[in-house]
């Protein structure tokens, strides 16, 4: 006889029959036993669904007519039990007429076999079930693995498409910034010069004045027109007048700079960067939103700054995360005004606080960035990390600024951002990066 495990299974298939004739049980045991099979016998349907307890068997050979439970009853138990509905059933009858064998397959059973049985009939029959089986059970393995193999696929394309836009939307963004910046830069370098010289010719001019005076003492003419412009003030004021043209072309210069630290391209490699200076050029592109406008007072914010040290890192994407969570949070401002009016939100606080500090013992650094707003309730808590989570109206969220800035921190850099929310009193984000890059922490 042959192996009657055909799909290369290493064990013996394990088959249980079930009839309450001994005789009947003895012969149909030794027939498949010497097919190499692994049997168990029982003699009664209650015993097939204690056995089945036990042991899963790949195939059932079962009785039709026992007494108090038949096969049919069986058969309907053991097709209800989600850990054996699977096993195929082949009934045993006496019975040829058409209503049982219409019976026994209608409550799950995959064939029938007639007694008094031919073993080759029985051996047949067993086997291409068998076989059914195991195939069936192959292509249920193969579908999940696909299945699963996708959904990893899907999950990555998932990931590189928000990467993608990202990248893109940063880009566009920094781009943008770096040519302002460097336009900026020339007519500015131009003007710093200018007023330096200014400064010396205006010091050789009083020392020239001051010569003509002491040598060609005034007229009439002269000593009224310089009443008539106020000399004395007008030389009192004038250097005062280019110092401080001299310290606004400093400013701009300085706001030059901030906009080329916010836009710095990453490079391949995590870089030491200072995240103050992160912060406060990112703070700086978007003072314009922070400005008071018709509906709401302008929004104040407070620095408190610890040490920081410099850490490896992509500075331009950690921009992006300060720029998603304090843009949130404007919005947030500019939400309440659709509820409150002007004089009832002057009297709430309008302040976004950023607080930055060491935690020597986490080995990491903390930011903080805090809103006094409404709040996010617990259920909106659990997905504004979420691809595609947005409360905002159509048009003015893409519920992608979050999920960007999670992936950011702790995918990125090893860190975590997590958030704490009081509803009707505010929010705040935390961003915890790892001193050392390359080890992250829980
Ligand atoms: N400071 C905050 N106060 C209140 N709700 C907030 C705050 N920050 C985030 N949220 C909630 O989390 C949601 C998701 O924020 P996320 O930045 O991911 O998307 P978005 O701001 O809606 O759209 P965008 O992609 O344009 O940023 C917001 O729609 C908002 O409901
Ligand atoms: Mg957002």
């Amino acid at each position: 006889m042959s192996k009657p495990n055909s799909l290369d299974r290493s064990n013996p298939a394990n088959i249980l029959v079930v009839d309450d004739t001994i005789a009947n049980l003895e012969v149909i045991v030794d027939t498949l036993t010497s097919a190499s099979y692994s049997v168990s016998a029982v003699t009664s349907g209650q015993r097939a669904l204690k056995q089945l307890q036990r042991q899963i068997p790949d195939l059932i050979l079962l009785d039709i007519q026992m007494p108090e439970m038949d096969g049919f009853e069986t058969c309907q138990k053991i097709k209800t039990h989600p850990e054996t509905a699977h096993i195929p059933v082949i009934f045993l009858t006496a019975l040829s007429d058409n209503n049982s064998i219409a019976q026994g397959f209608s409550v799950g059973a995959v064939d029938y076999i007639t007694k008094p049985f031919r073993e080759v009939e029985l051996l047949a029959r067993v086997q291409t079930h068998l076989n059914l089986h195991f195939l069936t059970e192959n292509l249920e393995q193969q579908v999940q693995h696909r299945t699963s193999a996708l959904q990893t696929a899907l999950e990555q394309v998932k990931q590189s498409q928000l990467k993608i836009i990202q990248s893109e939307k940063m880009a566009s963004l920094g781009n943008l910034v770096a040519g302002v910046a460097h336009e900026i830069n020339n007519p500015v370098g131009f003007l710093n010069g200018s007023l330096s010289n200014a400064q010396d010719y205006l010091q050789d001019l009083y020392e020239h004045l001051e010569l003509y005076q002491k040598h060609h003492p005034p007229g009439t003419a002269i000593q009224e027109h310089a009443a008539e412009i106020d000399i004395n003030f007008l030389l009192d004021d004038f250097p005062k007048l280019l110092q401080s043209m001299q310290g606004a072309t400093d400013r701009i210069q300085s706001i030059s700079n901030s906009l080329r630290t916010f836009s710095r391209a990453d490079t391949e490699n995590k870089v030491k960067a200072n995240l103050h200076a992160g912060l406060d050029s990112t703070l700086l592109i978007l003072k314009y939103r922070l400005k008071a406008n018709s509906l709401r007072p302008e929004i104040e914010v407070m620095k408190d700054y610890g040490e920081l040290p410099e850490i490896a890192c992509f500075p331009g994407q950690l921009n992006q995360v300060f720029m998603n969570i304090l843009a949130n949070a404007i919005d947030n401002y500019d939400e309440l005004t659709q509820q409150f009016s002007y004089k009832e939100l002057q009297n709430q606080p309008q302040k976004i606080k950023v607080t930055t500090t060491t935690l020597p013992d986490r080995g990491a650094i903390e930011i903080r960035i805090t809103d006094y707003g409404r709040g996010i309730s617990e259920d909106v808590r659990g997905r504004i990390f979420d691809r595609l989570f947005t409360t905002k109206e159509v048009g003015k969220g893409t519920g992608l600024g979050l999920a960007i800035a999670h992936q950011i921190v702790t995918e990125t850099h090893g860190g975590s951002l997590t958030v704490e929310s009081e509803v009707g009193h505010g929010s705040t984000f935390i961003i915890q990066l790892p001193l050392t890059q390359g080890e992250s922490y829980s």
